[in-house]
């Protein structure tokens, strides 16, 4: 029997529901090929800054590093600035751990009608990485004169040649795996901004031709975003820059039917620190608290992480029966257009693995 242990951050709001729906069907679909789980939870997001100052402890991420994977759930309270919350937990973690890879799919399921007119389920199925280290995050910048007239902010974007490059192979090596259109599809805004944007061209340009057996083709981001509605089906794998990215996969997930079924895998390729697995969506405290969220995107990043520890049949059934539900469409939550709960669509998982 193989054990993985799971550093566990289920955080605020909808996190600390659809965590614990995923982990149960991640149990069950381990059960099957005697795979066993230590899950380890910590506290950590908003509550843990109320009570002790900060969203997780100062030594944090020693204390992930020596687990296998880390599940996240969602972080963001309206009582606290973004900003705060959000650089104090998730993105140090994306940083510290070097997790420069963020894999998003964004599939049209059968069973999900998605807002284009004419797309049919199986026609939308690409896939978005975005750079996770540096770019538009890096939080390099300051302000003067803060609240006065002659108030100043800057926040500077940072472009080096190895995260650009590292990103770009990573999105070429995986349109190659995919075997799909064999498309990869980079995404700037070189028109406007041509020190940084220009050069990840460059660099998608040489890394290009040593891919020969792969497509290419560039779009600036506000013509993607264009195509992305008129024509989700042609692409296949997209990398962009971490913002671009960011702003890509809120729009990916709409148009394949719900925020509420899009994963995120933190990936560090080479396995130096723990990887992490999350949901795209974020704390949703507009529902949060009513049972109501959707727990798949939780679950499929859940097989996200398996496929990643090496575990691609149990990857492949929870991918399987989270679709099998889809495709049945009873029991599914509101963001699907169902009356069900996260509890109701869960325990439809769970039977559809034998439970
Ligand atoms: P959000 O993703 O939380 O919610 C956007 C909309 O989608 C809301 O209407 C919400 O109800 C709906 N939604 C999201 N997930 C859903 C699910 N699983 N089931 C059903 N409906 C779902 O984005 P927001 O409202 O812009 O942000 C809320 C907070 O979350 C903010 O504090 C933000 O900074 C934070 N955030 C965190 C993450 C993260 O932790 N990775 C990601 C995005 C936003
Ligand atoms: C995401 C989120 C985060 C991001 C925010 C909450 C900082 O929107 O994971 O997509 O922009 O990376
Ligand atoms: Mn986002």
């Amino acid at each position: 029997m193989k054990t993985y242990r799971v550093a566990v951050i289920p955080g605020d709001g909808i996190g600390t529901e659809v965590t614990p729906a995923a982990i149960r069907v991640l149990e069950a679909a381990g059960a099957r090929f005697d795979l066993r789980f230590e899950w380890e939870s910590f506290p950590w997001g908003s509550a843990h800054y109320f009570e002790h100052g900060r969203m997780m402890p100062v030594d944090a991420l020693d204390r992930l590093r020596g687990f296998d994977a880390i599940f996240f759930g969602a972080v963001g309270d309206p009582r606290l600035q973004d900003n705060v919350t959000l650089n104090g937990l998730l993105l140090p973690i994306r940083r510290g751990f070097d997790q420069y890879a963020c894999v998003r799919p964004a599939v049209l399921y059968p069973g999900v009608r998605g807002p284009l007119a004419d797309r049919k389920p199986g026609e939308i199925d690409f896939v978005v990485v975005r750079e996770n280290t540096e770019g538009e995050y890096a939080q390099i910048g300051g302000a003067l004169h803060t609240g006065g007239s002659h108030e100043v902010a800057v926040q500077s974007a940072v472009f080096t040649r190895h995260g650009t490059e590292r990103v770009i192979r990573f999105a070429f090596e995986l349109a190659r795996r995919r075997g799909g259109k064999r498309l990869l599809t980079s995404v700037t805004k070189s028109n406007a901004q041509g020190f940084s944007m220009g050069f990840w061209d460059r660099v998608f340009a040489d890394l290009a031709r040593e891919y020969p057996d792969i497509r290419t083709e560039s779009l600036l981001v506000d013509a993607a975003c264009m195509d992305l509605v008129r024509r989700p089906q042609d692409f296949d794998v997209i990398v962009a820059s971490n913002l671009f990215g960011d702003i890509l996969t809120d729009l990916s997930a709409a148009i394949t039917g719900s925020l509420g079924l899009a994963p995120s895998a933190n990936l560090n390729p080479a396995k130096t620190f723990p990887s992490m697995f999350e949901p795209v969506h974020g704390s949703a405290p507009d529902i949060a608290g009513r049972g109501i969220a959707n727990p798949m995107a939780a679950m499929f990043a859940g097989a996200m992480m398996l496929d990643f520890l090496g575990e691609p049949a149990a990857a492949n059934l929870t991918d399987r029966a989270v679709r099998r539900v889809l495709a049945d469409q009873i029991d599914l939550t509101p963001d699907l257009g169902g009356r069900g709960t996260t509890e109701s669509a869960t325990l439809r998982v769970l039977e559809v693995l034998g439970l």
